[in-house]
């Protein structure tokens, strides 16, 4: 039988990121060549919730992700979270002086059960979600103090982002040992509720390049990769901070969907090429261009990660005619559908 303080749930929003993250400066920790910054969805309609719980029973860690047991041994980025969280306990245990079985029950093994509310592994940042939450919860279940974004950090890069709430910047840092490259919020949700995102699912199935794989592949292989790194998001972080202060959405438009095809570029700069969109993604960008251009004003912005799914943003105002124009040419009962889904499933989500 279990206590309350042996089980703990936690839950952890999804992040969008603007300013992309792709590529890594150390594999093994997770430190990425530039700094990125996202905007986290509101937890209502995107969001991975993990239970652990953890007793002097437990032979084995166990992991059950939407209720299917996964192999826990060969997970190196899971272990990796375990075995550092694992340390930050029995660290701050030693330093709180506290008792033998306090100090030991830092080693103690866990069962995890996580569960997310949307597509995984669809370009949905599913992974920073849920090492966002797995995280946030071990925390609370080993009693460790302070900032833990690094440790998500280890499990998934992005999901360092989704330990905070608002706009939250991940910081590349400068130390080899990773201790400085950590989230920081930016502006909080609160800043700029016009902002709203809208989902547009085009395809759930899993990609077929993970972006640990693909982002390897860009570092060996694209020069367009490096001169991004140096000359162009070191002023674009700047453009964009200024953007969100000013909640200027035309200015922000611009760099957000600037980045995603930045991004998409490198992917298709990378050899053998990467390529994450679909044609219905690629239909939904030219549906925002010639949409903007027809209001003679910028209203709506895309951005996609290594997924086909569109993140849209618009401000509340237009949200009502964007999402059912959206609706209307890309959903499921119109004559385009047969020829945009092909059976595939469609679905869109407002945050
Ligand atoms: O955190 P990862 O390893 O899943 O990488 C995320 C990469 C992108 O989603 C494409 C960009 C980003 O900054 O989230």
């Amino acid at each position: 039988k279990l206590d309350e303080s042996d089980m703990v749930t936690f839950s952890a929003p999804v992040n969008i990121a603007i300013i992309k993250y792709w590529g890594k400066s150390c594999q093994k920790l997770n430190l990425p060549m530039n700094s990125s910054l996202s905007l986290n969805l509101n937890q209502d309609h995107l969001q991975a919730k993990t239970t652990i719980a953890t007793s002097s029973t437990f032979i084995k860690d166990r992991i059950w992700l939407n209720g299917k047991e996964q192999d826990v041994e060969g997970n190196t980025r899971l272990q990796a979270c375990l075995k550092e969280i694992r340390r930050l306990a029995r660290l701050q245990a030693v330093k709180r002086n506290e008792d033998v079985h306090r100090v030991t029950r830092c080693s103690q093994k866990v069962h995890i059960s996580s569960r997310n509310n949307f597509p995984t592994a669809a370009g949905l940042a599913s992974s920073a979600a849920g090492y966002a939450a797995l995280v946030a919860a071990l925390g609370q279940l080993y009693r460790v103090d302070g900032d833990l974004s690094g440790v998500a950090r280890c499990g998934s890069g992005s999901a360092c982002r989704s330990m905070l709430g608002g706009f939250v910047e991940w910081v590349k840092g400068g130390k080899s040992d990773g201790t400085d490259s950590i989230a920081q919020q930016f502006v909080g949700e609160e800043h700029w509720p016009e902002l709203r995102v809208l989902i547009v699912v085009t395809s759930a199935q899993t990609k077929a390049v993970g972006s640990t794989e693909g982002m390897q592949r860009s570092v060996e292989t694209s020069a367009l990769l490096q001169h991004r790194v140096d000359n162009v998001v070191p002023d674009r972080m700047k453009a964009l901070t200024d953007a969100i202060l000013n909640k200027d959405f035309s200015a922000f438009a611009e760099i957000c969907m600037k980045e995603s095809n930045q991004l998409h570029a490198v992917c298709q700069d990378t050899f053998p090429p990467l390529r994450y969109l679909n044609n219905v993604s690629e239909q939904i960008i030219r549906f925002v261009h010639a949409y903007n251009e027809h209001c003679s004003d910028t209203r709506v912005a895309y951005t996609f990660d290594a997924g086909p799914n569109a993140f849209l943003f618009v401000l509340e105002r237009h949200l009502s005619e964007v999402a059912s124009l959206i609706y209307k040419i890309f959903g499921p009962a119109t004559d385009n559908a047969t020829d945009f889904f092909r059976g595939e499933r469609f679905k869109a989500y407002q945050s």
